[in-house]
């Protein structure tokens, strides 16, 4: 039920993509369906190109015949589709689950529409419920783990297999869970400013709108033009 609806939004939003488009690939079973749908459309005939965030979705669109594109070659995108963790109704997002944070938001940035794809279970009132993954230079771990608890959040060092899990980038991630995340932006900026802090999943600007589905019914939501 939760898959189908993943796959509801996903196709909705693939119903976007153009010929001659350079899309951006996100990460994650949401983004699964999504690439999965462009695949299809490609061996169809849709003529388009695309970058990936993580190089689970890059081996998925190499899997599938779709021209691939290095993004470190690349830098503007005309469609990016990603799955979120959580989405409120000013499209502010967490994402990174997956670990794929950074790169996620590099495709989002270099985007001129970016689109998130999600099941019902992802709306939420307002972000701030789940941990918040923050990708940290190795060097960086213990400056940045109290630097965090000093914005009152309360970091755990992701593991995979009983050791630290580590991003494509080979960084560490960790989960910050905020006693309450009443000002997002603010909260953003101090992310931002922190040396050893390579990328956070708090996306407050790049999502332009999400198509989020729910019991077999796809909701659009567009940012307020208001909210910049
Ligand atoms: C990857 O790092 C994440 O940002 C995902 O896009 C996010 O966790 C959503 O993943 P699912 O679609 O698997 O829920």
């Amino acid at each position: 039920m939760q898959d189908d609806d993943k796959r509801a939004a996903a196709l909705a939003a693939v119903a976007e993509v153009r010929d001659d488009m350079l899309v951006g690939l996100g990460t994650g079973s949401t983004a699964y369906w999504a690439i999965a749908a462009l695949g299809e459309r490609v061996a169809a005939g849709l003529r388009i190109s695309v970058v990936a965030t993580s190089e689970a979705s890059a081996a998925q669109a190499r899997d599938l015949a779709i021209p691939l594109l290095d993004m470190a070659e690349v830098g503007a995108v005309d469609l990016t589709i990603d799955g979120a963790d959580e989405i409120d109704g000013r499209c502010f997002a967490i994402k990174g689950a997956g670990g794929a944070m950074t790169r996620e938001k590099i495709v989002a940035a270099a985007s001129r529409r970016m689109v998130v794809i999600a099941d019902g279970s992802k709306r939420v009132e307002r972000i701030g419920g789940v941990p918040l993954p923050v990708e940290v230079l190795p060097f960086a771990q213990a400056f940045v783990t109290a630097q965090l608890k000093a914005l009152r959040g309360h970091s755990v060092l992701r593991e995979k297999d009983g050791a630290p899990y580590l991003t494509d980038s080979g960084n560490l991630v960790l989960d910050v869970q905020f006693a309450a995340m009443r000002y997002p932006v603010s909260l953003a900026r101090k992310l931002d400013a922190l040396p050893g802090v390579i990328g956070h999943g708090l996306f407050l600007r790049e999502v332009d709108a999400a198509y989020i589905a729910d019991g077999g019914i796809v909701t659009t939501l567009e940012r307020s033009r208001s909210l910049g």
